[in-house]
């Protein structure tokens, strides 16, 4: 990148920056932008300057990763920066020269394919761009604040015990992983891929052998009724840089049995969490949820998690218009 780019590309990443502090004080500092797959897609202005860029990133999702059962094989992601404080036409321009991109990538032709935007959710400039486009809002990144206040002590669901998984529960880990997948299925997320029961298994395993693998269940008379996984800061670093807090910790599986939903098991095992979260001193706590799921967004708002990132994509990636 030439030195007169690499310049404006700066005060472009210092202007984003300002903004996103100023709709969402959660929102990170704009990272360094991705090598792309070529040069940036560049936005000028009325004035002939720099109006707003965006890298697009190709990736391939090999089969035998556990990321390949998360969405499509074949990626498309647009990182884009747009400063400006109405954002709608920036917006336009740039989804208008991604498509027309993407339209000469062959790779984008097959149907297990994405194209990809991570928007800020508070942003909502912008959004009608987006639907123009043909991008769906799929996933959320909902983050949950520490409380100000002593730790709220962990509550109880009524007949029902909360403990610790360890290696010996590698099978009830495992049914209700595979459970919640094929749940969220139904919301055009996952992909249910060949390797993935055998994946999951191999991940349930590594993670039970750890002395403290955070992973609880809920039973009911000795039956495993719910499950909850999460990462403490030391293992959620992936995700940590989407938000200003630190540090940061993921909760990763949340799945409650049909016939129990509804009841406080769900809460109980997310209070124990935030017991021990809240009293370690994690700032923040992030979750992926769907955004159409119908029990995930009333349920988690009401632990006190909000919306930080939405997803929007289309599927397959030549959905995009
Ligand atoms: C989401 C899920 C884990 C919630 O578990 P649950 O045991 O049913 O939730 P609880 O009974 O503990 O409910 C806790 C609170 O949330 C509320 N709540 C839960 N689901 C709700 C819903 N769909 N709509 C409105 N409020 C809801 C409850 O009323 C309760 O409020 P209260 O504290 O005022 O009593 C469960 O529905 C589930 O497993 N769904 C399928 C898998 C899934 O969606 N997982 C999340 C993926 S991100």
């Amino acid at each position: 990148m030439p030195w007169v780019v690499r310049e404006a590309v700066r005060d472009i990443n210092r202007a984003v920056g300002r903004r996103w502090h100023a709709i969402d004080p959660l929102l990170p500092d704009p990272g360094t932008l991705p090598t792309g797959c070529g040069e940036p897609l560049v936005v000028t202005g009325d004035n002939g300057r720099m109006a707003g860029l965006g890298v697009c990133v190709h990736q391939h999702i090999p089969p035998q990763s556990l990321n390949q059962t998360w969405g499509a094989a074949e990626r498309f992601t647009l990182v884009p920066r747009l400063p400006g404080q109405d954002i709608t036409t920036a917006a336009d321009l740039l989804l208008t020269q991604w498509r027309d991109h993407l339209a000469g990538v062959g790779a984008t032709r097959g149907p297990d394919t994405s194209a990809s935007v991570v928007w800020p959710s508070m942003d909502v400039t912008g959004i009608q761009a987006l639907l123009r486009h043909g991008l769906q809002p799929l996933t959320v990144i909902a983050a949950r604040t520490r409380p100000n206040g002593p730790p709220s002590a962990p509550r109880r669901a009524y007949g029902v015990t909360i403990r610790p998984a360890g290696p010996g529960d590698e099978e009830r880990v495992l049914d209700l992983e595979l459970r919640l997948i094929r749940y969220d299925m139904h919301f055009g997320g996952p992909v249910w891929r060949g390797a993935t029961a055998k994946l999951v298994r191999d991940e349930v395993r590594d993670s039970l052998i750890h002395p403290d693998p955070w992973t609880w269940l809920a039973e009911r008379n000795g039956r495993a009724v719910g499950l909850l996984v999460a990462q403490p800061p030391q293992d959620a670093g992936w995700i940590a840089g989407m938000t200003s807090k630190t540090p940061a910790a993921y909760l990763q599986t949340m799945f409650v049995e049909g016939q129990e939903r509804g009841t406080g098991i769900g809460a109980a095992l997310v209070r124990n969490l935030h017991a021990r979260l809240d009293g370690m001193g994690v700032a923040v706590t992030l979750l992926h949820h769907s955004q159409v799921n119908p029990l995930s967004a009333p349920f988690w708002y009401r632990m006190g998690y909000r919306p930080l990132w939405t997803s929007w994509e289309a599927r397959p990636a030549t959905a995009l218009r």
